[in-house]
C-alpha cells in the first residue's frame, strides 16, 4: 500500500560529492562538465517530486488516474479521471449524481484554490419541504428517492478541471472511466457487502436495482458488472463538456425522471449549475501550515478551530487520558459552532475568520471543563463518500472528497442514465436541533433555500511542514473533520509517517449527540474507566470508520509515499 522513491537523495548526495571535488581540483575539465550535467539535476531533485503519487478508495481509480499521468497528463487531468472511475467502481460512495471538494495546488505560481462542486437545492425547495402539516420531518424523504436529491456538481467539476487547470482534453481524461462503465470491471468484496446491507432498501427503485443487481442477486467478488448507460452519459460529457450533462439528453432524461418519481428538478436548475472557485481557509498548529476546504464545507473552519484550541495546550507533555481529554473537548467546541453558526456563505452572513482567529480559540479554551452526562445514540454511519489524494512529478496536488451523501446516496438512478443521485438534502437543518442522518444538528444558518448549498463536513486538506508535504482527507459523514485532526496531530505532535497518519485508532465528539464514538483501539480498559469516571459516554464503533488516502512528499528525503487506509480497500501508488 505504501511506496517510495530514493533516486533524488542519492542524485543528491552525488552531486554534493561532485561539487566538493570541483573545489579540490578547480582546473579539472570533467569534474566542471560533470558539475554543469548534474548541478541542475540536483537543485531538481530538492525542490520536485521524484515521481507521481496517487491514492484513492479503489485500485482501478489509481489506476486510471496514473493512466492518465502517463499520458502526460497534470494532477488536474489525473484528478478527472480518478473521479470519474470512481464514480464506476465505487458507485455506492461517489458519482456523477453527487458533489464534492477539490482542493487544488498549483505548482508553477503556488496558486491554492477550492473547486466547490456542492450540489445546490433546486430552485422550487422550500424551507419547510420536509416537515409534515405537523411541522415534524416526514421520516425518509430527505433521504430515500428523488425528492432527496439536490443538483449534482461532479461533472460540471471535471469539465472545470479540465479546461481551466487540465493539460489533457476532457475526452481523453475521462476514457479510462468510460472503459471500465462499458466493458465492466470484477467486483470487489466491498462492492458485495455493500449491495448486500442495502439489498432490501434498494429493489424499491427498479432502474437502480437493474444496474447495481444481477437480476435481483448481489454480484459475486470478481463477477463482472458493466454499466452502459453510464458509459454513454459519460460519453455524452465527454464529447459536449458542461452541456453534455447540464442540457440536451441526459438532462432531459435526469429532469424527466425525478419528476416522474415526486421530485422537483428543472431543466434551468441543471442549466444553471457551476462550480464556486474559493479561497481555502488557513491555519499554523505549531511548525505545521494548514490549507483545508471553506464554507459551504464546515471541515476546514471545525478543523482550524480545533487545532487553534489545542494550540494553547502542550498535548505532548500531557498523559493519553488527559490529551484525548482535551481533544474531545477541542472538538465539542467546534461541532458546537458549526451547529449554531455555519451554512452556505453565499446566503448566510458567517463571519468565518472570526472562527479562524487564534484569539476566538483562547477564550474558547476557558471553556474545556468537565461535559455534562446527558447523552443521545450516535448513528453508526462513516465509511459512505469517497477521497482521493494526488501529487504529480511537477508538484502539482489534488486533495479531493466527493460523495453523493449515504451509501447509495437516494437510491434513485432516472431511467437511460446510470446516474445515481444524491440524498445530500438531507445535509441541510430540516428543522433547528432535529439531527439529520448522522445526528448533526444546525440553525437557521443550514435551512434550505433554492440554489443553496447545504453544510458539508468533507475536509480535503493539505499539512505542510519545512520538510513535509501531506496531502489527504476521508470519508465518513460527521466523523470527517476529527478523523483529519487526528491525523494532523499525529503528523505535528509526533512527527508520524503517512501509514501512523491513517492508523492512529479514531474517536469522535460532534458537540450533539453527547457520545465520545471511538474505534475499538482508542482507549484501553485504564483510560475508558477514566473517561466514563469524568462523565463522558463512550460508545464503540465495532468495525471501525473512515477511508483516509494520503499522499505525502517529504523534500528532505527526496521521499514520495501514497498510502490507502487499511480499513478500505483502497490502493497508493507512486510511479
Ligand atoms: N454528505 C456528507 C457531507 O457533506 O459532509
Amino acid at each position: 500500500m505504501a511506496a517510495f522513491f530514493i533516486f533524488p537523495k542519492i542524485l543528491f548526495i552525488f552531486a554534493s560529492l561532485i561539487a566538493l571535488l570541483y573545489l579540490v581540483h578547480m582546473r579539472s575539465f570533467t569534474c566542471r562538465l560533470f558539475l554543469l550535467l548534474f548541478f541542475p539535476l540536483s537543485v531538481a531533485a530538492a525542490t520536485l517530486p521524484p515521481a507521481a503519487a496517487i491514492a484513492s478508495a479503489h485500485p482501478l481509480a489509481t489506476q486510471a488516474g496514473h493512466e492518465i499521468l502517463a499520458q502526460g497528463g497534470n494532477a488536474f487531468d489525473a484528478a478527472v479521471a480518478v473521479a470519474a472511475a470512481l464514480a464506476v467502481v465505487e458507485p455506492y460512495n461517489s458519482g456523477l449524481g453527487g458533489g464534492g471538494f477539490f482542493l487544488l495546488h498549483r505548482a508553477r505560481d503556488k496558486f491554492e484554490v477550492m473547486i466547490d462542486a456542492r450540489e445546490r437545492a433546486p430552485l422550487a425547495a422550500t424551507k419547510d419541504m420536509y416537515l409534515n402539516q405537523e411541522g415534524k420531518p416526514i421520516a425518509g424523504l430527505s433521504i430515500d428517492g428523488a425528492c432527496a436529491a439536490a443538483i449534482p456538481g461532479v461533472p460540471a467539476a471535471l469539465v472545470h478541471l479540465a479546461k481551466k487547470y487540465g493539460r489533457l482534453p476532457l475526452k481523453k481524461s475521462l476514457m479510462p472511466a468510460i472503459r471500465l462503465a462499458r466493458d465492466g470491471f470484477a467486483v470487489s468484496k466491498l462492492y458485495a457487502k455493500q449491495t448486500l446491507r442495502q439489498h432490501d432498501r434498494l429493489q424499491a427503485f427498479p432502474v437502480t436495482a437493474d444496474v447495481f443487481y444481477n437480476q435481483g442477486f448481489i454480484y459475486a467478488p470478481g463477477e463482472k458488472l458493466r454499466q452502459p448507460q453510464l458509459a454513454r452519459t459519460l460519453e455524452r460529457l465527454a464529447a459536449k463538456g458542461h452541456d453534455g450533462f447540464y442540457r440536451g439528453m441526459t438532462a432531459v432524461r435526469l429532469v424527466d425522471g425525478v419528476r416522474a418519481a415526486g421530485g422537483i428538478w428543472s431543466q434551468k436548475d441543471l442549466a444553471d449549475y457551476r462550480v464556486s472557485e474559493r479561497a481555502p481557509v488557513r491555519g499554523v498548529y505549531r511548525n505545521m501550515r494548514i490549507t483545508s476546504a471553506p464554507l459551504p464545507s464546515s471541515g476546514g473552519v471545525g478543523l482550524i478551530e480545533m487545532l487553534n484550541i489545542l494550540q494553547g495546550f502542550d498535548l505532548v507533555a500531557l498523559d493519553k487520558t488527559e490529551r484525548d481529554r482535551h481533544v474531545i473537548e477541542a472538538m465539542r467546541l467546534a461541532y458546537r459552532d458549526r451547529a449554531q453558526y455555519l451554512g452556505d456563505a453565499d446566503f448566510v452572513s458567517v463571519d468565518a475568520a472570526h472562527f479562524l482567529d487564534p484569539a476566538y480559540a483562547a477564550q474558547l479554551r476557558q471553556e474545556i471543563s468537565d461535559p455534562d452526562k446527558t447523552p443521545q445514540p450516535a448513528k453508526a454511519e462513516g465509511t459512505n463518500t469517497t477521497h482521493f489524494s494526488i501529487i504529480d512529478r511537477a508538484g502539482n496536488r489534488v486533495a479531493a472528497t466527493l460523495s453523493i451523501n449515504t451509501l447509495f446516496g437516494s437510491g434513485f438512478m432516472p431511467a437511460d442514465t446510470g446516474v445515481l443521485l444524491n440524498n445530500e438534502m438531507d445535509d441541510f437543518v430540516l428543522k433547528p436541533n432535529v439531527p439529520n442522518t448522522y445526528g448533526l444538528i444546525g440553525s437557521e444558518a443550514n435551512a434550505i433555500a433554492p440554489g443553496k448549498r447545504p453544510l458539508s463536513s468533507m475536509t480535503p486538506t493539505f499539512l505542510e511542514t519545512d520538510d513535509e508535504v501531506v496531502v489527504l482527507g476521508t470519508p465518513g459523514g460527521s466523523r470527517i473533520i476529527s478523523m483529519v485532526l487526528l491525523a494532523a496531530l499525529e503528523l505535528a505532535d509526533r512527527h508520524g509517517a503517512p501509514k501512523d497518519l491513517v492508523n492512529v485508532p479514531r474517536f469522535h465528539h460532534q458537540y450533539s449527540p453527547n457520545v465520545v464514538e471511538h474505534e475499538a483501539q482508542a482507549f484501553d480498559d485504564a483510560e475508558r474507566h477514566a473517561l466514563e469516571q469524568n462523565g463522558y459516554r463512550l460508545q464503540g464503533v465495532p468495525i471501525g470508520y473512515g477511508n483516509m488516502q494520503i499522499v505525502a512528499w517529504s523534500k528532505k528525503k527526496g521521499m514520495l509515499e501514497a498510502v490507502s487506509d487499511p480499513r478500505g480497500e483502497g490502493s497508493g501508488v507512486v510511479k
